[in-house]
C-alpha cells in the first residue's frame, strides 16, 4: 500500500518584491482575489486533496498570516449577536483544527529548495505535497487533487506542468520527456530556468508537487553545497533513475501567476467574473471600457 499524502509545505518566506511597496508590510499571500486571499485558495486546495497537516515556511513580517488562521473571538461574538450567520460560515473555512498547522522559520531567503528543506523534520518519512500560493489554478477539480489521483497510480515524485509557448519556457523550470503518456509524461531530465532556445520542452512546472522524502535527503547533500540559491528542481532532478522516478502531471485547469502584477490583474478579472454575486456588474464595467477603447481608436 502507498503511503497516503497528508502533508502540504506551503513555503511562503519570499520577499515579493515585484510586488513593492505593497509586501512591505503585507505578505504576497495575503494579497486579495475578490474576497478571500491568494493563501486561502491554497489551503482550500489542499483540504480538497485530504491534506490534514499543513506546514509554513515563512519570514520576517509574515505574522498577518498567522493570525489569519487564528480564531478571532471578538469578532465571531459580534457577527452572532447580530445574527450574520452567513458572514460567520465564510470565517470557518480561515479556522485550523488545533494542531494541524505549524510554522517554521526560513531565516534566509536561500531559495525554494531550502525553504522546502526547513520543514524536513515535520515531514520526515513520509511522501508530501509542496503549494506555491502565488500559482492559482481554477479547476473544477482542484489541480492537487487530480495529482493525488495520479499519484495512487504512479507513486514516485510528481510537478503540475503546462505548455508554455517556448519564448517563456526561460522563467520556470522545463521538462525533459522520457515518454508522453498523454496527462502525464515521465521524465528524463529538469532544466530551471533554461537559456532561450535551450529548452527541452514546452512543458514547464507550476507550483504543485508530490515528492518522496528522498528529495529532502538530496536538498540536505546540495544545502551543504551551493553557495547561492538552492533550487528545489535540482533535488527532485537528482531522483531521475531511482525506483521512484519523476513524472509531470497534465493539470486541466488554468493556472495565474498571481506572483506578478500581470497574472493578478487577470485573475482578479476571471474569478470576478466567476462569482455570480458580481459577474453582471463587473462584465458590464468591462465589456463598456472595452467599446471606449475602440471608439477612440
Ligand atoms: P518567488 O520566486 O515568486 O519569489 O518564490 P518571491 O520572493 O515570493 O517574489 P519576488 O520574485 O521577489 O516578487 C516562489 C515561491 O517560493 C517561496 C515564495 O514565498 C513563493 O511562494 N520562497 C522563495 C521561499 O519560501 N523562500 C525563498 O527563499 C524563496
Amino acid at each position: 500500500m502507498r503511503n497516503k499524502v497528508t502533508k502540504a509545505i506551503f513555503p511562503v518566506a519570499g520577499l515579493g518584491t515585484r510586488f513593492l511597496p505593497a509586501t512591505k508590510s503585507v505578505p504576497k499571500e495575503i494579497m486579495t482575489l475578490v474576497d478571500r486571499p491568494l493563501i486561502q485558495y491554497a489551503i482550500d486546495e489542499a483540504r480538497a486533496a485530504g491534506i490534514k497537516e499543513f506546514i509554513f515556511v515563512t519570514s520576517r513580517g509574515k505574522g498577518a498570516l498567522e493570525d489569519y488562521f487564528d480564531h478571532s473571538p471578538q469578532l465571531e461574538n459580534e457577527l452572532r449577536k447580530k445574527g450574520k450567520d452567513d458572514l460567520l460560515e465564510i470565517l470557518k473555512s480561515t479556522n485550523m483544527d488545533s494542531g494541524a498547522i505549524a510554522y517554521m522559520r526560513q531565516h534566509k531567503a536561500l531559495g525554494l529548495g531550502h525553504a522546502v528543506w526547513c520543514a524536513r523534520r515535520l515531514i520526515g518519512n513520509e511522501p508530501f505535497a509542496v503549494i506555491l500560493p502565488d500559482d492559482v489554478i481554477a479547476a473544477e477539480k482542484p489541480c492537487l487533487q487530480q495529482m493525488v489521483e495520479a499519484y495512487e497510480e504512479t507513486g514516485g515524485n510528481m510537478v503540475a506542468a503546462m505548455e508554455v509557448p517556448p519564448e517563456k519556457a526561460s522563467s520556470y523550470g522545463v521538462l525533459d520527456v522520457q515518454e508522453d503518456m498523454g496527462s502525464m509524461v515521465s521524465v528524463k531530465g529538469m532544466v530551471e530556468k533554461p537559456a532561450p532556445g535551450t529548452e527541452p520542452s514546452n512543458l514547464a512546472v507550476i507550483g504543485r508537487y508530490i515528492l518522496s522524502p528522498y528529495v529532502l535527503k538530496n536538498l540536505n547533500k546540495i544545502k551543504s553545497g551551493a553557495g547561492g540559491e538552492i533550487q528545489l528542481t535540482d533535488a527532485i532532478a537528482q531522483e531521475i533513475g531511482s525506483d521512484r522516478g519523476v513524472y509531470g502531471y497534465r493539470f486541466r485547469g488554468q493556472r495565474f501567476d498571481c506572483g506578478s502584477k500581470s497574472g493578478f490583474l487577470q485573475a482578479t478579472v476571471a474569478f470576478g467574473l466567476s462569482r455570480d454575486d458580481l459577474r453582471d456588474d463587473l462584465h458590464g464595467y468591462l465589456t463598456g471600457i472595452m467599446a471606449a477603447e475602440r471608439a477612440a481608436q
